[in-house]
């Protein structure tokens, strides 16, 4: 799919009309648990993720000056309810930004288990933060681009980037909070770490709680979440150390830990919001086993019950054969390091967070 036939929107010359951008989900070794300020989407913490090379989203843009309203697909059916909604605000945005305001004709691919925890609204809003910016004109730099699909999902800002990304939390009580919450690749050297990530489905049902409603929930309730989040920030010290120092071992270590206490918030928020299935903990005892034989393989689990179980490339297909014995029934993909949204059809400088 190309960037097709622009519609010509004459006094907007940026605007491209019409644009398609693709972008890859991505898993936080160091968890996104908590917004300091809903609208703007601002994260009390900052937060550390892989972008994968499976489940890429698909998302076309294209302005539709006779149309009354947005019309939003995901997969050829028309969104409706809140989803619908979370899209459209966000489209509101793009267009008070460009200074535009006509309706547009979104229409997503999606190939992940759409709200199964796997971070499709992660790849959804970067691909569509990407082919809005386009479509309307926005011309967002990569960090620009990272800032506006923070406002469709706070996850979304990593996945513009490929590879391994840092999201800042910025300075709470900043004059411009907006500006200073954005993710940026980081250098890592990935060759020597070979990290891959075995993802096992064990439910691809959509969730009964939305990752929003459990996290806004969890940090009004939960006695243990101001402690989770002083502990993530040390987390994400020792983790970059890690990383620069290709410890797979520290690495996994320190994202099991992060996001086994995550989940401790959410146990302990009145009432508790739990994701953890009993199938969880069975994936979750084959990875200890998998340790005890001597494989590097450390889980990290988000909002759902599936597990993403991180180890070497060269022990991806053992960790898969462990977690397939383990839960019969669970759906097994292997994960590497994937790359950041990009347009399609267009000029390679028009997509500078592509490349990890
Ligand atoms: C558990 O980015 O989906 O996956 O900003 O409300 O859209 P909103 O939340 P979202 O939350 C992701 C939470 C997580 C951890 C993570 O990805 O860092």
């Amino acid at each position: 799919m190309a960037v097709e036939q622009p519609v010509g929107v004459p006094d907007h010359p940026a605007a491209a009309g019409d644009a398609t951008a693709v972008a890859h989900p991505n898993i936080a070794l160091i968890k996104y648990w908590g917004k300091r300020d809903e609208r703007l989407v601002l994260p009390w913490t900052d937060s550390l993720s892989l972008t994968l090379d499976v489940f890429p989203t698909t998302t076309r843009v294209r302005l539709a000056p006779g149309a009354g309203r947005d019309a939003v697909t995901l997969d050829g059916v028309p969104l409706a309810g809140e989803p619908r909604r979370r899209v459209v605000a966000f489209l509101e945005l793009v267009r008070e930004r460009a200074g535009l305001a006509l309706p547009a004709v979104v229409e997503t691919r999606n190939t992940v288990p759409t709200g199964a925890g796997l971070a499709s609204s992660a790849s959804g809003f970067a691909a569509l933060a990407a082919a809005a910016g386009a479509a309307y004109g926005l011309g967002l730099d990569a960090t620009g681009l990272s800032r506006l699909a923070r406002r469709g999902s706070g996850s979304a800002a990593r996945s513009v980037f490929g590879g391994f990304a840092l999201w800042h939390a910025g300075q709470p009580g900043h004059a411009d909070a907006d500006l200073g919450s954005y993710a940026e690749p980081l250098p890592v050297p990935v060759r020597a770490l070979d990290p891959a990530l075995v993802v096992a489905v064990v439910d691809a049902g959509p969730k009964a709680v939305s990752s929003r409603e459990a996290m806004r929930h969890t940090v009004d309730t939960s006695p243990l979440y101001r402690p989770w989040a002083a502990s993530s920030q040390a987390d994400l010290i020792e983790m970059r150390h890690a990383l620069d120092r290709a410890d797979l071992d520290a690495v996994g270590e320190i994202a099991e830990r992060n996001a086994l206490g995550m989940h401790a918030t959410m146990l302990a928020a009145r009432p508790a919001v739990r994701y953890l299935s009993a199938a969880t903990l069975t994936v979750l005892d084959a990875v200890l086993e998998l340790r005890r034989g001597g494989v590097a393989a450390y889980a990290t689990m988000d909002a759902g019950p599936n597990v993403k179980v991180l180890c070497r490339g060269a022990d991806a297909q053992r960790v898969a054969a462990a977690v397939r014995g383990a839960v019969g029934t669970a759906a097994v993909h292997l994960a590497g390091p994937g790359p950041g949204a990009r347009l399609l059809g267009a000029n390679p400088d028009a997509n500078p967070g592509a490349n990890p």
